[in-house]
């Protein structure tokens, strides 16, 4: 196999990932879910029925559009981090109808370019300027309209994604790139019962399953492993603690794996944990936005207090 950078990326993480002393936790980072057909499976989550993430903040989103675009102003850059295929985007650009730019940044470079195609063609006067990369590292930013206004958007809870400092420097460094007067649109679940949390990531038709059981199918088609995968099975676990939903990809067997010249064993119901979904207080979230130098300008619910949008900007 050639090596390309995310090859090489790939191999890195998986290896330093499932090569630890025996009796700890083996990992894969969350960013190897969304290959192409990862990024696929991930919208057929977002229409399923218990998934109630997505319809409930493009209803919020619905409701704040104009109050958002009054914020923004007009002729500001909008920037989207992890975009997918920037469903929710729509709703803010119809509603802002002087946006200058949008810069959608995701790692799934044949979704995103996709995507782009698609907003050019309905927008035809908006200036499309798609970004590949994870938007953990430094972004930098295409030459669009140097002095305009700039707006992030995070939506989709992706923050929950995140740890901590991961959180600490993501924010930073989005402060950073909308600058002194830019501002920044973020949506985050709230705490929730476990009866209507659970579901929502292990769904009755199986294709949060099946996403999660893409990234060993993204390996073995990306680095070549030997993942056997009707020997793992997906189970999504609360983390009282961290306030969190697990997911796991459990192996239902004793078995081993080979990646290139490394071996890894499995014994069995040993999990590779594969992604966090945190869930958020207003008030932790709002402690998590101070810190990295935003204060909350505006904070937006559902009449059930499912999901929080919040408007943000620099302190
Ligand atoms: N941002 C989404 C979330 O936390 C990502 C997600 C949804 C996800 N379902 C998943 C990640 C299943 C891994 C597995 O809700």
């Amino acid at each position: 196999m050639t090596e390309t950078p995310t090859r090489g990326a790939f191999l890195r993480d998986v290896l330093a990932g499932l090569s630890v002393p025996e009796g700890e936790q083996k990992t894969l980072p969350c960013r190897w879910l969304y290959d192409e057909q990862g990024s696929a499976l991930f919208e057929a989550i977002t229409q399923l029925p218990e998934y109630y993430l997505t319809r409930t903040e493009t209803q919020i989103l619905t409701d704040i559009a104009s109050t958002l675009a009054k914020h923004m102003g007009e002729g500001v850059v909008l920037i989207e981090y992890g975009a997918g295929a920037s469903v929710k985007t729509r709703l803010l650009l119809d509603a802002a109808h002087t946006l200058r730019a949008y810069v959608p940044i995701d790692v799934s470079e044949a979704f995103l370019l996709q995507t782009a195609e698609r907003l050019r063609s309905d927008y035809p006067d908006l200036r499309v300027s798609p970004v590949v990369g994870d938007f953990l590292s430094d972004i930098s930013l295409p030459d669009v309209e140097d002095g305009a206004r700039r707006c992030g958007f995070f939506p989709g809870s992706t923050i929950g994604n995140l740890s901590d400092e991961e959180i600490a420097r993501f924010l930073t460094s989005a402060a950073g790139l909308v600058g002194r007067d830019g501002l920044f649109i973020l949506g985050y679940d709230r705490v929730k019962p476990l009866s209507q949390l659970l579901p929502a990531y292990d769904d009755a038709a199986g294709v949060t399953a099946e996403f999660n059981l893409n990234l060993l199918a993204h390996a073995n088609r990306e680095i070549g492993s030997d993942f056997d995968l009707s020997a793992f099975r997906h189970e999504a676990r609360w983390n009282e603690v961290d306030s969190r939903v697990e997911m796991h990809l459990v192996s239902t067997r004793a078995q081993t794996v080979t990646i290139g010249s490394t071996r890894i064993r499995f014994s069995p119901d040993e999990t590779i944990h594969t992604e966090n979904s945190r869930k958020f207080s207003d008030r932790r979230m709002a402690e998590l936005c101070q810190a990295a130098g935003f204060r909350v300008v505006e904070r937006f619910s559902d009449t059930d207090n499912l999901f929080s949008v919040v408007l943000l900007a620099p302190e």
